[in-house]
């Protein structure tokens, strides 16, 4: 059995357990590990860190692909191991840590880790901590579940440690697409012309010298957190398809649409999900995390293919996928997340992006990341990879939060992620607002009248007219721009003082 996950004999004498590999690392290092949205993440070695750190204290650099399962990033700031910490995360246990300043946490583009890593901006890596799927005999890395950064992480780590996860199917085998762009200046094209491109090979090259401990494991990767849609987010997807159909009309997209992709969390899944329902066929994904949203299509019949960097699933979901992975296969590739994310290749297929927003202005400026616009919540994640690359730039989000206390849209965002000029549509339960072509004034307008929640929308149109009475390109009135965030911050209530006078 295990000859069958290890293929090269020299390597059956460096499997150790958690504890003899975690022991390898060292106070400042750097490690690059696997895992990009729960999914393919090392599993025993980083629990065994964390143990280690409570009599042993030390402190890393840890850079994965995205975020982890297994409450690892929990553990590990809970044993202090932290020192920097990049380029997302979605753990509330390190979120706490991070807006507490005890974690330097650098929220990065996801396309471009690898990047500042071969530029020597960062680095080098000390030990790459990759789960597989199985080693050959080359030493080749079979990765698993995901591919994130872990192709670079092994061609660029000092040293590598491999966990083989016996719980990942050896199904998973030709599912990966591994290609590493060439040295800049002289880069060529990435060979990437449609979703279903393969223009590189089905494992990670690595030098087995490289590989200093391999430890073996069984569990499975943590099921996603994504919520059923709901009332909401199923008006939401309705909206998205009455705008794709009326594009369909216009002879600016067939019914096949461009490839789609759709960001994490619960709204971007279950919008996805909602084309199910529409006249759509034979879409296509070119996204980074592949969800339960692209199980569904696929078994509604309407998905062709689907490249992501990742799949994470519930547990119903994944239980009905890996039962007959085959079924799946060979209509899926998984990609470094470079090139899932690629500006070039975004640009080049016009993928059609879908990305949740925390909050939008009434001029279309997004904030993903930060809540109040201090505290940080996950990352800027991908989105910014594929918001000013997309063909069409779609933000969605529900127009209120917090039961209500909290507007979606606001008069000014307090930390912008995406500007104006990265955004076309924005879209809430309320309805669908196309900003394409418009000046910020009108743009303001339809944001207003289309996205925001009735509750607020009288105070935006007065503070939008007051604004533009004053004059300029894009109006505001600075001394009041935040007041809506300071009723948050101070009485955790956007609807007060400002807002009610406005009302009134
Ligand atoms: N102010 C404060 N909190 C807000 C808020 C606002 N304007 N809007 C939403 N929230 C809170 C919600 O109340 C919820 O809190 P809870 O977890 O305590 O219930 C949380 O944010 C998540 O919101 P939800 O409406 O459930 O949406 P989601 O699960 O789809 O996540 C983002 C939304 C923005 C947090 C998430 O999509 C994200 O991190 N995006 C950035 C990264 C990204 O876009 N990657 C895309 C490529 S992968």
């Amino acid at each position: 059995m295990l000859e069958d996950r290890i293929r090269r004999p020299s390597l059956l004498d460096r499997i150790v357990t958690p504890k003899e590999a975690a022991s390898l690392i060292q106070d400042g290092m750097i490690i690059g590990m696997s895992g990009f949205t729960r999914a393919g993440d090392a599993k025993a070695v980083p629990v065994a860190m964390a143990e280690r750190a409570r009599t042993d204290p030390f402190k890393i650099t840890l850079l994965t692909g995205a975020s982890l399962g297994h409450d690892i990033d929990r553990m590990l700031t809970e044993a202090h191991v932290l020192a920097r910490r990049m380029p997302f995360q979605t753990d509330p246990t390190l979120r706490a840590a991070i807006n507490r300043g005890e974690v330097m946490f650098v929220d990065q583009h996801l396309s471009e880790t690898v990047e500042h890593l071969r530029s020597n901006q960062l680095g080098p890596i000390d030990y790459a901590i990759i789960e597989a799927a199985a080693i050959r005999l080359d030493g080749g890395i079979i990765p698993s579940t995901s591919i994130g950064n872990s192709a670079s992480f092994a061609i660029l780590a000092k040293k590598l440690i491999i966990e083989i996860n016996l719980s990942q199917t050896l199904d998973l085998e030709g599912l990966h697409d591994i290609y590493i762009p060439t040295k800049r200046p002289t880069r060529e094209a990435i060979p990437v012309v449609g979703c279903d491109t393969r223009a590189g090979m089905p494992y990670i090259p690595v030098d087995p010298e490289k590989i200093a401990a391999i430890v073996i494991t069984q569990e499975q990767d943590s099921f996603s957190t994504v919520e059923p849609a709901d009332a909401e987010t199923s008006a939401i997807a309705g909206h998205l398809i009455r705008f794709f159909e009326e594009e369909v009309r216009l002879g600016r997209l067939d019914l096949t649409l461009n490839p789609l992709q759709a960001g994490i969390g619960t709204i971007a899944n279950s919008v996805l999900s909602g084309l199910a329902d529409g006249p759509f066929h034979h879409l296509r994904m070119y996204s980074e995390v592949l969800q339960d949203s692209t199980f569904d299509l696929f078994d509604a019949g309407k998905l062709s293919f689907a490249s992501g960097s990742s799949i994470t699933l519930s547990s119903a979901c994944a239980a009905r996928v890996y039962a007959d992975f085959r079924r799946y296969k060979d209509r899926l590739v998984l990609r470094p997340q470079e090139i899932s994310n690629h500006p070039e290749v975004i640009r080049r297929l016009g993928v059609i992006g879908i990305n949740t927003a925390l909050e939008v202005d009434i001029y279309g400026n997004i904030n993903s990341t930060h809540v109040n616009g201090t505290h940080m919540m996950n990352g800027i994640g991908g989105s910014g990879d594929f918001a000013r690359n997309a063909y069409l730039s779609i933000f969605v989000t529900k127009s209120l939060a917090k039961g209500g206390r909290i507007s979606s849209v606001v008069p000014m965002v307090p930390h912008v992620d995406h500007t104006e000029h990265d955004v076309d549509i924005i879209v809430t339960e309320n309805g669908l607002a196309d900003l394409r072509e418009l000046a910020p004034r009108e743009r303001a307008e339809r944001i207003i009248e289309h996205c925001a929640h009735p509750d607020y929308r009288e105070a935006l149109r007065s503070y939008f007219e007051r604004a533009s009475a004053r004059g300029g390109h894009t109006p505001h009135l600075l001394e009041e721009a935040f007041s809506w965030h300071l009723n948050s911050r101070d009485r955790g209530d956007m609807r007060q003082s400002k807002l009610a006078a406005a009302a009134e």
